[in-house]
């Protein structure tokens, strides 16, 4: 006895063949949902673990000892660049203009008091974090590491200031120095 009429089992090939088709197409549709953007949320105890040592750092103009010109909220300084941020400056260790500084650059100011570092402003280039203002995670630090300005300030002490350059991602002494 026939079970299936010819153009029954047609029908029940098409039928599945949409299924099969249309479980694939759902599995591609799975795939391309967006997983969420991974955020990072540095603390101020792990910024300021990063910057304690200038190991694997480069000194601006070979560690002299710079003047704080106006606007500068700060007097004497040394500044130095982690290996990110170095990559991005030029042979006479400039940024030039339109310069982007890549993710984890990390630039720290060494703030002079008698000739020994009395505070550290740090910026980090850290645009998925929590607290990032413009692209940066800002931090400001006693010498022994106590913070003046925690992460999660997001910058607002520091912003107003170095929004006033963009045209170097932020930075300021470039266009001072
Ligand atoms: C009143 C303006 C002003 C404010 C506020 C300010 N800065 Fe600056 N900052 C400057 C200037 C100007 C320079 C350039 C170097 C110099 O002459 O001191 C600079 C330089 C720096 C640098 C070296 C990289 C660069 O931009 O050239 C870091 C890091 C930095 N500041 C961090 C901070 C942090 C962190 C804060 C907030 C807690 C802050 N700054 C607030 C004006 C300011």
């Amino acid at each position: 006895m026939k079970l299936f009429s010819t153009r029954t089992f047609a029908h029940l090939s098409i039928l599945s063949f949409l299924i099969i088709a249309y479980a694939c197409k759902k599995e591609v549709l799975d795939l391309t949902v967006p997983t969420p953007e991974t955020t990072v949320q540095i603390t101020d105890a792990e910024l300021f673990e990063l910057i304690e040592s200038n190991n694997g750092y480069t000194y601006f103009e070979e560690g002299n000892t710079i003047k704080g010109v106006p606007p500068s909220p700060h007097g004497d300084f040394k500044l130095r660049f982690n290996s990110e941020a170095a990559s991005v400056l030029n042979a006479e260790g400039i940024a030039p203009a339109g310069t982007v500084f890549p993710e984890n650059s990390i630039i720290v100011k060494e703030i002079l008091s008698g000739g020994s570092i009395a505070l550290y402003a740090v910026m980090q280039k850290q645009p998925a974090d929590v607290n990032t203002a413009s692209g940066w995670i800002w931090g400001e630090y006693e010498a022994d590491g106590k913070v003046l300005y925690g992460v999660d300030t997001k910058g607002s002490s520091c912003t107003g200031c170095h929004s006033e350059n963009p045209n170097r991602d932020l930075t300021r002494v470039f266009d001072l120095h």
